[in-house]
């Protein structure tokens, strides 16, 4: 039957293995800022301070009862101001965010310790807080991520992530692992799940339900990653190779019955 062969990291030069090594290094670090930045990004919104799936059902389809100035206070914005302060805004939003109390109470919390970023000169992408109508559009409607934002996101993530298994797959490829449909599987996955996670965002406006297929499907990923990183990394450097791949200088068949 087939006679094609794949040859196992131990008979790879030296240099391709530390070209290997290197890149399993920095995209191990580069998984591991990803997570931080999904935790930063979204850990919260909730009032529950771990990340939870209504963390994003909300940052995805928003908040019915919520504000975009209120979730992000209880999110990424909530260590900008005193805990009290952050009481006083949320008691005048549930009251209907009055304009008429909001030069009284609000305006001097946000001067004091909003807009040294929320201004023009502070950081012209974000809501301007010098003005009242820059401070309406986050006292709406919480609706969640826009279209816009979504396709914009969704298209970097499936190109960058489509990079990175590629090139993470390649070297496992390299790698001893049977049944050989196993290792398809591994490294199938992250493609499989980057295409529903990335279709779980959209669908999660028309049914909050699907931030559990976000979820899953950020876990397989993880785990198909990490099976790939640690097998490889393992196999290239202390993995004692089997005589039976040493015989035939390190080329492995894809049919494992032909091995011996
Ligand atoms: C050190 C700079 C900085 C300060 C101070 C700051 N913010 Fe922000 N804010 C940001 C950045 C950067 C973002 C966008 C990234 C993010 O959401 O974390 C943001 C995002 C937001 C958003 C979400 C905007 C959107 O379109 O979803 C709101 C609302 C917000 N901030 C409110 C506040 C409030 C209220 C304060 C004061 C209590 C405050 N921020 C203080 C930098 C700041």
């Amino acid at each position: 039957m087939s006679n094609v062969n794949f040859t196992h990291f131990r008979f790879l030069p030296l240099s391709m293995r530390v070209l290997f090594t290197m890149v399993l290094l920095v995209f191990g670090i580069g998984y591991l800022m990803a997570m931080i930045q999904v935790w930063e990004n979204h850990a919260g919104k909730d009032g529950d301070p771990m990340l939870t799936a209504k963390d994003l059902m909300i940052a995805y389809s928003g908040n019915p009862d919520g504000t975009k100035l209120e979730t992000a206070l209880r999110g990424s914005m909530s260590d900008m101001l005193p805990a009290e302060k952050r009481e006083t805004i949320f008691t005048w939003l549930h009251e209907g965010a009055n304009m008429d109390e909001f030069d009284a109470r609000i305006n001097p919390i946000l001067q004091e310790h909003c807009v040294m970023c929320h201004s023009p000169d502070g950081n012209p992408h974000l809501p301007d807080f010098t003005s009242a109508a820059g401070v309406a559009k986050v006292t709406a409607t919480d609706e969640g991520m826009t279209l816009h934002t979504l396709i914009r996101v969704s298209h970097i993530h499936l190109f960058s992530i489509t990079f990175i298994f590629f090139i993470i797959g390649y070297i496992y490829t390299h790698a001893f692992v049977r049944p050989t449909w196993l290792k398809c599987v591994v490294i199938a996955v992250p493609f499989a799940t980057l295409i529903t996670d990335v279709a779980s965002w959209y669908l999660t406006k028309v049914w909050t339900g699907f931030a559990w297929v976000v979820i899953g499907s950020g876990a397989l990923m993880g785990i198909s990653f990490a099976i790939m990183w640690f097998t490889s990394m393992w196999q290239m450097w202390f993995w004692k190779v089997p005589a039976s791949i040493t015989e035939k200088n390190g080329l492995i068949p894809c049919v494992h019955s032909e091995a011996h």
